[in-house]
């Protein structure tokens, strides 16, 4: 981790208005995403992977589902800092309340990144993490840090404890006990780059949602989107997807998109308009639902919306040749 560069630019989101703050600065507290039933599509156990660091949701339940290795990557270098904060909390032995309250920015909870809390888990920082930590809690107070420094996107504990597998009782004490082993290797890198830096193969990548951001990806330099060129930013970002797979063992997965509510989205996103995408993706890719989080959110007994996620199998290519 590049110290410096983190403690000022944290000091530049810290003095930042709340809205002028740009969506990937922050850090989000919390996946928003249904990883219990995303996961449960794919055997991670002794895999080697490699997903986005966010708010480290995605390392933690592959971790805890048997993962061999995790590397991770983020456009936001101040994602690195916070995994190590979440592992000093299991090493300090936060049970799942405590964990869930100490890091949790919804307005349910007012113990957030409570001062207390952080002097018990500190003990369990090294180095750099713990000079950035320390550095944040000494100039903030909590409630500056929940405004600022973390996404607005903040899922209700109630259902965290639903779609994340980590929380579950029996993995969350394994990772009590083996949060210690697991080292993270973190690259700083935007998506569309991070190709270039890798020097190893994996069983099983997880690109979380990005790909719902490809209208800022591969941006056009006149305010009118035509179709073609819709077109244009999805076989853009097919492109980069391809650029992983000598990277990928040959029977290695790519979770290339989390897609929230795949059916009913009114996003005009072109990821979310059924025709562009079947056009660009075609067969190779394999979509899997489940009920979104938003719905278990809002709590409705019927299921009403999946979410899907967009699978790249290495072999479907191989076979198809
Ligand atoms: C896509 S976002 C949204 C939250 C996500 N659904 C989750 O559950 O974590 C997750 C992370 O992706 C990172 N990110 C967004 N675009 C990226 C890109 N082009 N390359 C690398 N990381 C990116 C953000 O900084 C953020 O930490």
């Amino acid at each position: 981790m590049n110290l410096k560069h983190n403690i000022n630019l944290t000091k530049q989101i810290m003095k930042t208005p709340y809205i002028k703050i740009k969506r990937f600065q922050q850090v989000y507290s919390f996946s928003n995403e249904n990883l219990v039933s995303a996961l449960q599509n794919f055997n991670v156990r002794d895999q080697e992977c490699l997903c986005v660091q966010a708010s480290s949701d995605q390392v933690l339940d592959l971790y805890a589902l048997g993962a061999k290795s995790i590397d991770t990557f983020d456009i936001n270098p101040l994602t690195e800092p916070y995994f190590y904060l979440k592992k000093a909390a299991f090493c300090a032995g936060f049970n799942q309340n405590d964990f869930l309250y100490f890091f949790s920015c919804h307005n349910f909870c007012s113990s957030a990144l409570n001062l207390n809390m952080f002097h018990f888990l500190r003990r369990y920082l090294e180095g750099d993490m713990l000079r950035y930590w320390d550095f944040v809690f000494t100039n903030y107070s909590p409630k500056e840090l929940k405004h600022h420094l973390f996404s607005f996107e903040q899922i209700h504990p109630y259902v965290l404890k639903q779609t994340l597998n980590y929380l579950d009782d029996e993995k969350f004490r394994w990772l009590q006990k083996n949060i210690a082993k697991l080292s993270v290797q973190f690259h700083y890198s935007d998506f569309l780059s991070l190709f270039k830096l890798l020097n190893r193969k994996y069983d099983f990548m997880y690109f979380s949602n990005i790909i719902q951001y490809i209208e800022n990806m591969f941006p056009t330099n006149y305010n009118l989107t035509t179709l073609s060129d819709e077109i244009r930013k999805l076989n853009c970002f097919k492109s980069v997807i391809e650029e992983y797979l000598p990277f990928l063992n040959d029977a290695g997965i790519i979770m290339a998109g989390y897609l929230y509510f795949l059916q009913g989205n009114v996003l005009q996103e072109p990821i979310f308009r059924e025709n562009l995408r079947n056009q660009v993706f075609g067969d190779h890719y394999e979509y899997i639902s489940f009920r979104s989080i938003y719905d278990i959110q809002h709590n409705f007994q019927v299921p009403h919306q999946d979410d899907t996620c967009m699978i790249l199998k290495k072999d479907s290519l191989s076979s198809q040749k």
